[in-house]
């Protein structure tokens, strides 16, 4: 039987959560995704309107086909924890059954059991804003969107995973090296993300024989990397200093991330892999 994927974080086609998606399909996994409610319907229309077919074709010239969109907002666990304000929001209002323990509810519904979670989202309100400004409502905002909603997306699906089965998420240096720019808590959040890959590969190995690993991505020019203010700086960067002089393609990090949620991984975990041209590994600029 071929696998079968949660992929969260997939709202268009220009991000990782989407190259990831291709590389799995690719490689036979049934696709299912989870997309933010307040993006859900123009990427539901824009599906349906055939405006990603270009961007949907596999290698072999098939087109990837996403078995189930499911609405999600992964800062909130269960309908107890929504404020009256997204409660009311006219943008929430069409969408039913988007917290995290809901989605994992219908997926368990539909389709039983899965192998794959990915987890392809990050938000922080304060992004553009230096640490040492961050307010601690802008803090905590972005370790609830962009660490805990992992925590909580593996604790809810975990029970559900078949054994053996793989998780990974998507991180950044800035957790471990200074990037000026990286603000908001947002390298606070991913040295989260990091940490908890360890003690939660530790923690669903033992209990449920899943894997947990995260892939330090290097810059892409996705939705969520435009509003932070500095993609392309960081992309030129790159290209002038990584050992690999090119651009980094979403491809590349989907190729890897297919790999880590492969059998060819099944002694892999707790890692954090660098999927950057290299650059983590220099010291200086050249
Ligand atoms: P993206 O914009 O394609 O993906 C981010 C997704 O998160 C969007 O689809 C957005 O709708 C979703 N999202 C935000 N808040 C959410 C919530 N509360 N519930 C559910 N979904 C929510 O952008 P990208 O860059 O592909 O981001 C994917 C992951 O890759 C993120 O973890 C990001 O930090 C990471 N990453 C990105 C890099 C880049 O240069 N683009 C570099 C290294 C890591």
């Amino acid at each position: 039987r071929g696998k079968r994927a949660f992929i969260a974080g997939v709202a268009d086609d220009h991000g990782y959560g989407w190259a990831i998606s291709k590389a799995l399909a690719a490689a036979g996994a049934e696709i299912l995704v989870g997309t933010w409610v307040p993006a859900l319907n123009i990427f539901e229309s824009s599906l349906r309107r055939g405006k990603f077919d270009e961007s949907r074709i596999l290698p072999d010239g098939s087109l990837m086909e996403i078995t189930k969109v499911y609405p999600l907002d992964a800062v909130f666990d269960s309908p107890e924890d929504v404020p009256e304000d997204i409660k009311t929001n006219k943008r929430y209002l069409g969408s039913s059954n988007w917290t995290v323990k809901e989605v994992v509810e219908s997926v368990k519904q539909d389709f039983g059991s899965i192998d794959i979670l990915v987890h392809s989202l990050a938000n922080g309100p304060e992004v553009t804003k230096p640490l040492l400004e961050t307010s601690r409502y802008g803090y905590l905002a972005a370790i609830s969107a962009s660490s805990y909603s992992y925590v909580s997306l593996l604790k809810h699906f975990a029970p559900i995973m078949n054994p053996g089965g793989a998780s990974l998420s998507l991180t950044y240096i800035a957790s471990e090296r200074i990037i000026p720019g990286y603000g908001g808590g947002m390298s606070s959040a991913k040295a989260a993300l990091e940490s908890d890959t360890r003690v939660l590969a530790f923690e669903a190995g033992r209990k449920h024989n899943i894997r947990v690993n995260t892939i330090s991505a290097g810059p892409l020019r996705s939705r969520a990397a435009k509003a932070i203010g500095f993609i392309d700086m960081m992309i030129d960067y790159s290209s002038e200093n990584a050992p690999l002089q090119k651009e980094l393609s979403a491809e590349e990090v989907g190729n890897a991330a297919a790999f880590l949620a492969s059998p060819l991984a099944s002694a892999i975990t707790g890692t954090v892999l660098y999927v950057d041209n290299g650059l983590n590994a220099m010291g200086v600029g050249v």
